[in-house]
């Protein structure tokens, strides 16, 4: 078995704290962070907690029955998650992704998703609302998220093939009750859907056509995302790592491509339409093609810190701020002077020493910040 690190120091007990800066960052809806990069997406992760164990982000071997997961004291209330976010939004945030863990192992999420249905951009319009799932209690819950404001969601799926899919979840996790989740959310209406496919060289990468043959001419879009070193216990190596052009060089093989515009700056995925008009598919290529450039995304913790890259070692707690009194000028103002203090930029930095200045080496795992 390859040989796995587990870090000394638990990343969750460590917290950057959020100050209130002597001179106050009202929100105009224009902060820019250190490298002019504006705030525009706001993930929120609201357990850290999840009934799958896939080996790239909850290996079995560390979150096992021992796994302290964060008490329940500790997670912010849906009140104290949605005041947050209404800062977050006074600040330029357009989106709010709700993640976890699993999200939907949260109880009564269907509440919070319509307390932040609620808020509005600085524009005056509803966020675009959406959350990442996998899927396992889509089937259960589509048609409540929908009626409480959900938009759309994303859909975590490594394969088709039943064997694969139930040895990647690591808990015999059927694929055909993914696949009822997916055809819940399309029939509430949660579109457009998509699915996102970490793919692992050695162990699922001959499920690429099949996923692709699938979901092509659905209106579901396929997205392949390269292994990414988040976190410090998946024992990440780089020959795991599939590069997307490698990914799209197969596909291409079989069904031509071409390349479509961003829909959006920041965004994480390439987008590549079908040349027959089938739809198209995406690319998310952290690790051979950086797109820190324009990052706009910021992360809450499941109990209250600001994380300002998937990459970091340490959040900002503003829960202390919350739970200490501050005035909702207060906690935009903090929130504003975090983001203006920004240089995250790891994938860039990847494999050079500077890559982990800051946090000594130590990441946060992405079971606990999202994706
Ligand atoms: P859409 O608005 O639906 O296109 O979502 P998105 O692409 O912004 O978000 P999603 O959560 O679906 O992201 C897909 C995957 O991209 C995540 O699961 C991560 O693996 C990766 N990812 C997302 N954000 C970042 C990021 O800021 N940095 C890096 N390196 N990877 C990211
Ligand atoms: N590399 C790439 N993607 C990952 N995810 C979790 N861990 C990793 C990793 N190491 C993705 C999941 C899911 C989302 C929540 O994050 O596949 O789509
Ligand atoms: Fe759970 Fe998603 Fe992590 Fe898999 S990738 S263990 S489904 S949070
Ligand atoms: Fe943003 Fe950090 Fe990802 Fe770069 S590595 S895109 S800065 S979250």
């Amino acid at each position: 078995m390859a040989e796995r690190v587990i870090p000394l120091v638990d990343q969750r007990l460590v917290a950057l704290r959020a100050v209130l800066p002597a001179r106050p960052v009202p929100a105009t809806g224009l902060v820019a962070d250190a490298r002019g990069r504006p705030l525009r997406d706001l993930r929120i992760s609201v357990t850290d907690r999840c009934n799958f164990r896939c080996s790239y982000c909850m290996p079995k071997e560390v979150f096992d029955k021992n796994y302290q997961y964060l008490p329940h004291a500790s997670l912010l209330s849906f009140e104290e998650i949605t005041r947050v976010a209404r800062q977050f939004l006074a600040h330029g945030v357009r989106k709010i992704r709700l993640t976890g863990g699993e999200p939907l192992l949260r109880k009564n999420i269907e509440i919070l998703v319509s307390q932040l249905a609620g808020l509005r951009t600085v524009e005056g319009t509803p966020p675009e609302l959406t959350l990442t799932t996998n899927g396992s209690l889509l089937a259960r819950k589509a048609r409540s998220l929908k009626e409480a404001g959900l938009q759309r969601v994303t859909v975590s799926l490594d394969g088709l093939d039943d064997a694969v899919f139930r040895r990647m979840n690591d808990v015999d996790f059927p694929v055909a009750e993914v696949l009822e989740g997916i055809a819940a959310a399309r029939e509430a209406g949660l579109g457009p859907i998509k699915v996102n496919m970490v793919v692992k060289r050695g162990t699922n990468e001959h499920e690429i056509l099949p996923m692709a043959r699938h979901f092509r001419g659905t209106g579901i879009v396929l997205r392949f995302i390269e292994y990414m070193d988040v976190g410090a216990t998946n024992g990440w190596r780089m020959d795991e790592v599939m590069p997307s052009a490698e990914v799209r060089a197969r596909l291409a093989a079989e069904f031509p491509l071409a390349q479509l515009e961003a829909s959006a700056p920041g965004e994480t995925a390439e987008r590549w339409g079908y040349a027959d008009g089938a739809g198209e598919v995406g690319f998310i290529s952290s690790v051979t093609q950086a797109f820190c450039g324009d990052c706009n995304r910021a992360r809450l913790s499941t109990e209250g810190k600001v994380y300002l890259c998937l990459f970091a070692g340490n959040g900002y707690d503003l829960r202390s701020l919350l739970r200490g009194g501050a005035t909702d000028e207060e906690l935009a103002s903090a929130i504003g002077h975090i983001w203006q203090g920004r240089d995250d930029h790891y994938s860039e930095l990847r494999g050079t020493m500077a890559a982990d200045t800051g946090s000594g080496g130590r990441r946060v795992e992405m079971s606990y910040i999202g994706g």
